[in-house]
């Protein structure tokens, strides 16, 4: 089989229309800057130290399931796939609603009604990974001799959200899916994938009364930095075994790593260029080589705790970062943290701002979940043809539309901000102050792993196709509608 890979993607976030009476509903955003201010943060930490513009999260209407539907009936509609032309769908998550029961099983709603039960694939569950565990099955099924002739579905769904403290503002939520079969516009070159996977204990959730985790925000980090130096040590290995030749930076178009926050982006793909440094210190520039010299003797462990190389090595890389990876950085700014979803929320990013120009390029992918579990993985372009063609798959992630239609209004206390923001932010209004995104979430909490309540009924800021939670009965039975 030839070029397998995606051939068509659709991402949900948030609907339009949020009006300053109704702010409970929906999925809605939560300005980074407000956010700094009632936490009593330092101005620009979560903006410039995070590199974060916008966080979405779910109200009590959404959840990982409704936007799994949202997102799924999305995408067949719009590439007009007929339900029962899906032989395997997969999902990664890892928000958890069911212990036993899979978000896959919620989605054969859809195409039971088809008359389609023959279908493959239940959940994968490691922090970040699952949607990449989901993504590389459904990948080597069309590969196998199990294969059958019918296309894959990855389902990547999360919505993350933190206690109290440092690591609130770094949530976010969003669905991708991905169609899977052969002769995709974005092909897999397979043989390059480098794995790194280690026991540790950065990011877990142990507490299942809670949706949320148990993070040592320091330790993953440095975990994330050094599964990231270890995944590229491998990748260049097989890159050098098969093609005979050196890999560096300069061998892809553009990076896309996992983005928890944009800040550790930056440091990622200055890592790389350091990385390249090591190996081979001609293969980045002169002058950026004299600049690097005096970190050549650092120790692995020095070298992950050293601020100098960080600022160093970000600044040698600036001009390739802002070529190879400013691109896919789009959504992840102004969503946040969407845990599964977040890295091919990133490669969304480059498809919309570069879909005309991709054709023959290569993407190398950086997947990190805690725990830990890693690959990076690349990807190779061809415009293809309607309705699996680039061009196409950005006309249905619509993402410009998308986020300008985030409809949201200004509190009179961020008055004095519109004008800044106009200029940075695609929102028309801000919809959500901290007071109210707290509100939220102390409901969720409290409806967290709970049965018998009915949800609020004001569905005006969903857009109509949206999947929305309606009630959970008294044997935990979730219902749901569309609008
Ligand atoms: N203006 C500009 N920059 C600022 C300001 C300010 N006023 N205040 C702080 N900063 C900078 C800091 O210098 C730092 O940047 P640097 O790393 O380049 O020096 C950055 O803002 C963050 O500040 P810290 O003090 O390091 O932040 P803190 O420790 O409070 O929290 C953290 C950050 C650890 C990332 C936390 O948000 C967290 O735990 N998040 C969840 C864990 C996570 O996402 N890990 C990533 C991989 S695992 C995963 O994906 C879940």
């Amino acid at each position: 089989r030839k070029d397998v890979g995606i051939l068509a993607m659709d991402i949900y976030f948030p609907p339009t229309c949020v009006q300053q009476t109704d702010m409970c509903n929906g999925y809605l955003y939560l300005l980074q800057e407000a956010l700094e201010a009632y936490d009593g943060a330092s101005k620009g930490k979560y903006t410039i130290g995070l590199g974060q513009d916008c966080m979405a999260f779910c109200t009590e209407l959404e959840d990982v399931i409704s936007m799994s539907l949202t997102v799924v009936t999305s995408l067949l509609e719009k590439y007009q796939i007929d339900p029962k032309k899906i032989g395997r769908l997969e999902v990664g998550s890892e928000t958890v609603i069911d212990k036993s029961k899979s978000i896959k099983t919620w989605l054969m709603q859809i195409f039971e009604e088809y008359g389609n039960t023959d279908v493959e694939g239940v959940d994968s569950t490691n922090a970040c990974y699952g949607g990449t565990a989901a993504l590389f099955n459904c990948v080597n099924w069309v590969e196998s001799s199990s294969w059958d002739g019918r296309y894959g579905l990855v389902v990547c769904t999360d919505s993350a959200v933190y206690a109290e403290g440092p690591a609130r503002p770094t949530g976010g939520a969003a669905a991708m899916a991905m169609l899977i079969g052969p002769n995709a516009p974005i092909s897999f070159e397979s043989k390059f994938r480098g794995t790194y996977m280690t026991h540790v204990y950065d990011f877990y959730k142990p507490n299942l009364a809670s949706e949320y985790p148990v993070v040592d925000g320091k330790l993953s980090q440095t975990c994330y930095l050094m599964a990231l130096d270890s995944c590229y040590k491998r990748f260049c290995s097989k890159y050098e075994k098969f093609e005979g030749k050196e890999f560096s930076i300069f061998d892809a178009d553009y990076f896309v790593f996992h983005s928890p926050y944009n800040k550790l982006v930056q440091k990622s793909f200055a890592r790389l260029y350091f990385n390249d440094f090591l190996r081979n210190p001609s293969s980045v520039e002169k002058d950026a080589r004299e600049k690097l010299e005096p970190f050549s003797t650092l120790t692995g462990d020095e070298s992950y705790q050293s601020r100098e190389l960080e600022k160093t090595s970000q600044q040698v890389a600036k001009h390739l970062y802002d070529k190879k990876v400013q691109p896919s950085t789009l959504l992840p700014k102004q969503i946040g943290n969407m845990y599964t979803a977040s890295i091919y929320a990133a490669f969304a990013s480059v498809l919309h701002n570069k879909h005309s120009t991709l054709g023959g390029q290569r993407i190398v992918m950086f997947s990190y979940g805690s725990g830990l579990s890693s690959t990076m993985f690349s990807l190779k372009l061809q415009d293809g043809q309607h309705p699996f063609s680039l061009s196409n798959i950005a006309t249905v992630l619509n993402v410009s539309e998308k986020l300008e239609a985030r409809h949201v209004g200004f509190d009179a206390g961020l008055m004095p901000l519109v004008p800044k923001l106009e200029a940075v932010l695609p929102l028309k209004r801000v919809a959500f102050l901290p007071e109210k995104f707290i509100e939220t979430l102390k409901l969720m909490e409290h409806r967290y792993g709970a049965k018998d309540f009915v949800t609020g009924k004001v569905t005006s800021l969903l857009s109509p196709g949206t999947f929305y939670l309606t009630k959970v009965d008294s044997m935990y039975r979730r219902h749901y509608a569309k609008k």
